[in-house]
């Protein structure tokens, strides 16, 4: 399952990601949690120190690894060089599941221990203030794109991507990459004012949009939120002792966090869970093909040299048995 959290800067997204990592990995079940924000702070929230947080290789720094693995022996992409972000997976192409290992995690992702389990984490690299809005903050989060696409996960197992939903997560098509997306709203007005926007945008492409009110102190709030977002509201989450207890860097154990909190991740699991049955493979495929036409005549093709129309294989759909290719 492909599960993301988006929302306002400093609304919760970091924490409630983290959170939700820790649950699942109590629950026994494999992660791969992905930082893909422009403030890197998730290997921070999962109890790495400064210095281990900041040694986490970068997958933007790594791409022309992962493009000439993943493009395995696909004869329709001729080099690394000429595969882009949106280049999608067809015959001969090498996907990734949640639970192996493989070349791109042994060079992008680290094991970070939990209190009952192991998950993996990747980070796209910390964005400096040059990044924002131009074509390298895009190849950063473009290599999360890249790797969603070649992913093939079934239910039980996990890739929780902590993200901004800044106008700059439209630019690709990396907000149709997920089964659930959880936008992380505090009860104000700018808080809900991010959801609007990007159910507004989301609208076209089907993704499944739920919010997740965070700092919720009483009824009104969770009113307010009700109000504004209906049926989207899923859950809300308080205020967290074990989360300023974490921050102050005095992290209790995962079983000690508050009972309503472990409910809310309960909640947010089961939400997830229940997306797989809605999985349209085929939609799920054509959309990185669209995205991938568009990223070609935009700038790709002009780029690359080449006619990246052609690195689409009409007969491929992306589904969890790779011997689905025509
Ligand atoms: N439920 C909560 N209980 C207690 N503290 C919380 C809770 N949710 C968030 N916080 C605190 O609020 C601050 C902002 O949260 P967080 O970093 O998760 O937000 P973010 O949306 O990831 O922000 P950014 O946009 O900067 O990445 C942090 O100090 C965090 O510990
Ligand atoms: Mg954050």
């Amino acid at each position: 399952m492909k599960i993301a959290f988006v929302g306002k800067g400093g609304s919760g997204k970091t924490t409630l990601s983290s959170l939700f990592i820790r649950h699942l990995a109590a629950a026994g079940a494999p992660v791969v949690a992905v930082d893909a924000d422009i403030n890197q702070h998730l290997g921070a929230a999962l109890g790495l120190e400064e210095t281990e947080a900041a040694a986490l290789p970068a997958m933007g720094e790594r791409l022309p690894l992962i493009k000439d693995y993943l493009r395995g022996s696909n004869p329709r992409i001729a080099s690394a060089e000429t595969m882009i972000k949106t280049t999608p997976p067809g015959a001969g192409s090498r996907l990734l599941r949640v639970d192996e290992t493989n070349p791109v995690y042994d060079a992008c992702a680290r094991p970070v221990e939990l209190d009952g389990g192991v998950v993996r984490l990747m980070v796209t690299g910390p964005f400096t203030e040059a990044d924002v809005g131009v074509a390298c903050y895009h190849s950063k989060t473009g290599a999360v794109e890249l790797c969603l696409n070649h992913l093939v996960d079934g239910p039980g197992e996990y890739v929780v991507v902590d993200m901004t939903a800044g106008s700059d997560s439209f630019a690709s098509g990396l907000f149709t990459r997920f089964d659930i997306t959880f936008l992380v709203a505090e009860p104000t007005r700018k808080g809900v004012s991010v959801y609007r926007q990007y159910k507004e945008y989301a609208r076209d492409f089907g993704v499944t949009l739920k919010v997740v009110g965070n700092k919720v102190q009483n009824q009104d709030d969770i009113d307010f939120l009700r109000a504004e977002a209906g049926d989207d509201l899923l859950v809300t989450v308080g205020h967290s002792d074990w989360v300023r207890a974490m921050e102050k860097g005095r992290p209790p154990r995962f079983e000690a966090l508050e009972e309503t909190n472990r409910r809310s991740l309960h909640t947010l699991r089961a939400a997830a869970d229940a997306t797989y049955g809605l999985r349209d493979r085929e939609r799920y495929t054509r959309q990185m093909v669209q995205f991938h036409l568009k990223n070609a005549v935009g700038w790709g093709n002009a780029r690359t040299g080449t006619d990246l129309a052609e690195q689409v294989d009409p007969g491929f759909v992306l589904g969890e048995n790779p011997l689905a290719t025509a």
